[in-house]
């Protein structure tokens, strides 16, 4: 199969869609494909996220790490605009502001179709097809009632079976979502931000609900477009071992703060003893870390 062919035509090389949508100045802006600053999140009286900048760059592949209740989830949604961050706090997606002075921008529309968001159940309609799946994925771009009426044009049926052949689910474009393993339905969602016309792919736990061989091929999925096709990947993770493995740059936080931020090989014993509390010592056997 000729995969290069195929990413080519499913995925967005850099001068792709920004030179199609984008402004002269946006393209220059969006060399970072998400930049933060200053943002905190107050749920009443909990600090979700406390005061929190981070940029990060068109094509990275980052991890996000922290143990439950850090702010993790909260801090990818707050990058595609899902929770809208205390007032003070600005961010940017590809150079477009989505948030500032406490509210969500009108040019979110904008930057919401360059983001892909993956979540830890998948979120696919279970008694459809994985085919109609992601071709949902472009009903932006598809007048309603022929959404409805399932006539999808024909150059999107086809980006849609190129997607699910990139992320090596084509054989199962016809069967019902529910009945498809676990893997093979997030491997799907991520087929459908890649229909969507995705740049980015914020990913909240993707992998936390499958088995081990399911997990590594998810991450290897997304690693696999990060590296080939220039996706920019920010993945929450629970387990420090994928990070490890799949990314060059990880951010870690704790209680809504960044307290580590740089590449996963600064990322020591004794700083993730401190992030996740001396229980670390028993889930991550030695050796694991520097
Ligand atoms: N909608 C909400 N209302 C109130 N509090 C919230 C809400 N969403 C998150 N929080 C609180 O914000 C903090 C951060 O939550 P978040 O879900 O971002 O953590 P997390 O790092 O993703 O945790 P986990 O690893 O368990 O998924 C937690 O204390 C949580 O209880
Ligand atoms: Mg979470």
């Amino acid at each position: 199969m000729a995969s290069a062919g195929l990413a080519d035509r499913v995925r967005i090389d850099p001068a792709g869609p920004l030179g199609a949508r984008g402004t002269g100045s946006d393209s220059m802006a969006a060399e970072l494909a998400f930049s933060a600053r200053n943002i905190s999140k107050t749920y009443a009286k909990r600090r979700a996220l406390d005061d929190v900048s981070l940029e990060v760059r068109r094509g990275e592949m980052v991890a996000l790490i922290g143990p439950s209740g850090s702010g993790k989830s909260t801090l990818l949604r707050t990058l595609a605009a899902l929770v809208a961050v205390d007032k003070g706090g600005v961010v940017e997606t590809a150079g477009i502001t989505i948030q500032a002075e406490g509210r969500i921008t009108h040019r979110v529309r904008e930057a919401r179709a360059r983001t892909g968001f993956i979540f830890q159940q998948f979120n696919l309609v279970g008694r459809l097809s994985l085919f109609s799946n992601v071709m949902v994925g472009a009903l932006a771009r598809i007048p309603g009632w022929r959404g409805v009426l399932g006539l999808w044009p024909r150059q999107d049926q086809q980006r849609a079976m190129e997607a699910l052949a990139r992320v090596g689910v084509a054989e199962y474009a016809g069967q019902r979502a529910n009945t498809l393993s676990g893997g093979q339905q997030q491997r799907g969602a991520i087929a459908r931000t890649l229909v969507q016309g995705a740049e980015s792919i914020l990913a909240d736990e993707p992998v936390a609900s499958l088995d081990p061989v399911s997990a590594r091929r998810v991450m290897a999925t997304l690693a696999d477009l990060n590296a080939r096709d220039g996706l920019t990947v920010v993945v929450t993770l629970h387990q420090v071992e994928y990070a490890i493995r799949y990314c060059r740059r990880v951010i870690a936080l704790k209680a809504g703060r960044i307290v580590y931020d740089g590449p996963i090989d600064g990322l020591s014993r004794p700083l993730l003893v401190d992030i996740y509390g001396p229980e670390f010592e028993d889930i991550m056997p030695e050796g694991h870390a520097a």
